[in-house]
């Protein structure tokens, strides 16, 4: 395992900060994942483990040793009478994967077409799109624990999923590194195409895996900035979950409120993006950090923004919603400094 020292990690980051880590590596297959438990034995330093950077925030250099995670394969792991079983490396690219499944004729995954980032991070935070979550198709996932080099599988009761939650981002950050996810796929597929927009660009459609993935990446690249041309992460915030009679004032106050009943309880999800819209933080800079012009609840850097900047201006919203609507944000990047 080659470890590079002062790093710059501004092309791994989809903020595209210009943080430095002190020590980065590139983990790539077994061997390098032992060398990795070596280095941490023997340095009392901390360690991230890094997929794509599309869902962190460098709020300064990290003063310890970035595993970028580069584990590459994918197969089809097994079959029978209602489903095939299909796995990847945690460092493969998510949005390829899913494509190669859909290639396959496979489906399962097309609702979460273009999330950006790695297979290994999707069930960090249960990453989710148009209707679907990744738990809705996951089946097991093997992890080797940085601390004392034990490989363990998890299925799907242990990873306790929620919304843009996990036991492995409550309990075990940098601790557990995912090496290899995999997927039940249905041979008989449910598709999933009743979110706003997609409902309407799909009606009359034949539905199949590639139509549905086309129109999710269509509606994505409309609605969403890209990190090609302009840094963030995606939704900086998760949307609130607020008990239907907080629900029922609030909407009281403001009739375009969004609400969406949770099915598994009885509590109300709304919309972030709405509410930092309605403050009119949509397209606020300041210097190069700022909110999208497209999308009130995706951050941006315009060039040369810093971390620190950028929580700037997410404490800032954060402070604001909580004035205007009594309701506390809470960021869905990790915050690293
Ligand atoms: P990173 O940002 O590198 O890491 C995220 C977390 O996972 C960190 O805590 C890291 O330590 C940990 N981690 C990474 N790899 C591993 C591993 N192998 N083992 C253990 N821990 C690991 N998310 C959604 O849910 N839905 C969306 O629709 C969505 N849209 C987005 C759109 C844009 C434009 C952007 C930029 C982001 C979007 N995201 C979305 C957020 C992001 O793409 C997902 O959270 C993605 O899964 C992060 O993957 P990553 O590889 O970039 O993870
Ligand atoms: N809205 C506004 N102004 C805006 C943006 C949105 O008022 O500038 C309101 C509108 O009422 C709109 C509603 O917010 O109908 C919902 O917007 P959108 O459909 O874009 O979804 P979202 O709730 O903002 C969530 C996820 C996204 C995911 C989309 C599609 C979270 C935090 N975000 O966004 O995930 O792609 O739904 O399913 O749950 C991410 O996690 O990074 C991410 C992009």
């Amino acid at each position: 395992m080659e470890i590079i020292k002062n790093a710059s990690l501004q092309c791994l980051n989809t903020f595209g900060v210009d943080a430095s880590a002190k020590y980065l590596s590139h983990i790539r297959n077994l061997q390098d994942i032992e060398a990795l438990f070596e280095w941490k034995a023997k340095n009392d330093l901390p360690n991230l483990i890094l997929g794509g950077g599309s869902n962190l925030l460098f709020k300064s250099d990290y003063q310890g040793l970035v595993a970028k995670v580069d584990l590459l394969g994918k197969d089809i792991a097994n079959e029978d009478d209602e489903a095939v079983y299909v796995s990847a490396a945690g460092g493969e690219n998510w949005h390829e994967f899913v494509i190669w499944t859909i290639q396959q004729g496979f489906a399962g995954l097309e609702n979460l077409s273009l999330i950006p980032g790695c297979v290994g991070a999707a069930p960090i935070q249960n990453i989710g799109a148009y209707g679907v979550e990744l738990s809705d198709t996951f089946h097991s996932l093997q992890t080797v624990n940085l601390e004392n080099g034990e490989i363990q599988e998890f299925d799907k009761e242990h990873c306790q999923f929620g919304y843009r939650e996990s036991f492995f981002k409550s309990q075990t950050l940098d601790k557990l590194l995912i090496t290899s996810v995999t997927f039940r796929l249905a041979k008989k597929p449910e598709w999933h195409v009743n979110y706003a927009g997609l409902r309407e660009a799909l009606a009359g459609e034949m539905l199949s895996a590639d139509i549905i993935s086309k129109a999710v990446i269509e509606e994505r690249q409309r609605k969403l900035p890209d990190p090609a041309n302009i840094g963030n992460a995606g939704s900086f915030f998760k949307n609130p979950v607020l008990k239907v009679k907080d629900w029922e004032v609030l909407k009281a106050a403001h009739e375009s409120l969004p609400g969406f009943p949770q099915s598994h309880n009885d509590n109300v999800k709304t919309s972030a993006g709405w509410l930092i819209d309605q403050a009119g933080w949509r397209g606020f800079r300041a210097g190069d950090a700022g909110v999208s012009d497209k999308h009130a609840l995706v951050l941006v850097n315009h060039a040369n923004a810093s971390g620190a900047e950028l929580w700037q201006v997410a404490e800032d919203i954060m402070a604001s919603i909580e004035d205007k609507f009594g309701i506390r944000l809470e960021p869905e990047p990790r915050v690293i400094s």
